[in-house]
């Protein structure tokens, strides 16, 4: 067969091997329930210390790019403000009181920088990987996240949750999903690939939802909480009637594309990604990381070697877990990601399983 038809088979081929690879590792109704029980549980435990409090589920089980088995993101929020509770004092007594009160084991951080209690519990019948659990204090910005990110999935679920889904497979098999240990965390994969679906794709997959054409009279642009604008158009009803995508590639092309732009044409060394704004230099934004040279500073160094804006919190590099040798992995793993995908074109779901092994 001539080369050309047999990439593009190949490509074809690739698009319904992504979505049966994606489907079974979704979570389960009964794994959704039983974390949506433990959820209500605990907000019932922390109402007895504070009536006010509310307990919130963000982060993967909220946004759509949930897997199965992925941790609990929890926020708890107190809307009475004359409450007045340390966010230390609060996660020691949360802590105190679920160690009496609930089989999880418990650990408080209470004097970490963002103070946060870890919950985890042993493997049951019912949850075959236990529960792994964060709760943190009044992040209302990770809830404003949490809904922007569902609102780019649900413009396009097809293509834009496929991707992200399947990138945060890979990025797991490859261990390069552990911000801990020098690479990027998927809340900093995900937004890596909606600002490539928003600013690199020509024409774009997704419209940039910070800065859409005023739909709303512009009073309604700045909604500030926590001291940031956390302003962008939520409404998807008409965002479904009134923007379409004039890019109809594949799932399969714009994964080729996403490996291979982060393999050759990104500039790691002075760009910085913003899904609010585009692409910026680090200069602009003050993210340079080689002023300083040796000893003390190798670690402030090593802050910006991959630059990925937050979309409300805009002075906060995402990326900056990320140090060298993280950031020449994640490079060598676009590049080897690439390479499987455009040299070996023989059947989609081989090349796949060979991409997350
Ligand atoms: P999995 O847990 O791997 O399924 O992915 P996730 O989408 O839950 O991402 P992650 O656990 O990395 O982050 C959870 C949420 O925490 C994100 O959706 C954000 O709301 C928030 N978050 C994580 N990292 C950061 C960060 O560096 N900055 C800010 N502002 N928020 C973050
Ligand atoms: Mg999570």
């Amino acid at each position: 067969m001539h080369p050309g038809l047999l990439h593009r088979r190949f490509v074809t081929d690739l698009s319904s091997s992504l979505f049966s690879f994606v489907l079974p590792l979704l979570p389960t109704q009964e794994e959704r329930a039983v974390k949506e029980e433990v959820r209500s549980l605990i907000e019932k435990l922390v109402k007895t210390i504070e009536p006010s409090a509310r307990l919130l589920s963000f982060g993967s089980s909220q946004n759509s790019f949930g897997l199965r088995n992925s941790d609990m993101d929890l926020v708890v929020l107190i809307d009475d403000p004359s409450a007045n509770l340390e966010a230390s004092h609060l996660v020691q007594m949360i802590g105190d009181l679920l160690q009496r009160e609930t089989n999880f084991d418990v650990k408080p951080l209470p004097k970490a920088r963002i103070p946060i209690l870890k919950l985890t519990l042993a493997p049951s019948s019912a949850l075959p990987f236990g529960i792994a659990c964060d709760i943190g204090i009044e992040n209302r910005l990770a809830i404003e996240n949490t809904r922007l990110l569902l609102t780019y999935a649900t413009i396009d679920p097809a293509r834009v949750r496929t991707l992200v889904l399947f990138l945060k497979v890979w990025a797991k098999r490859r261990r390069i999903n552990s911000p801990y240990r020098g690479t990027l965390s998927s809340y900093g994969f995900t937004l890596m690939v909606l600002y490539y679906l928003v600013h690199v794709k020509q024409p774009p997959v997704l419209p940039n939802l910070q800065r859409i054409a005023p739909l709303r009279p512009l009073a309604e642009h700045e909604v500030m909480i926590q001291g940031r604008n956390v302003y962008f158009f939520d409404d998807t009803e008409t965002l479904r009637q009134e923007w379409s995508s004039i890019n109809f590639e594949t799932v399969g092309e714009l994964l080729i594309d996403f490996f291979r732009y982060f393999s050759h044409d990104f500039q790691f060394n002075n760009s910085v990604m913003s899904l609010r704004a585009g692409q910026l230099t680090k200069e602009i934004k003050g993210w340079v990381n080689d002023i300083d040279v040796g000893g003390l500073n190798e670690m402030a160094r090593d802050r910006n070697r991959l630059c990925i804006e937050d979309p409300f919190e805009i002075s906060y590099n995402v990326a900056r877990t990320v140090t060298k040798d993280g950031l020449y992995t994640l490079r060598g793993e676009f590049m080897r990601a690439t390479r499987i995908l455009t040299q070996r074109p023989d059947r989609a779901v081989i090349a796949l399983a060979e991409l997350c092994r």
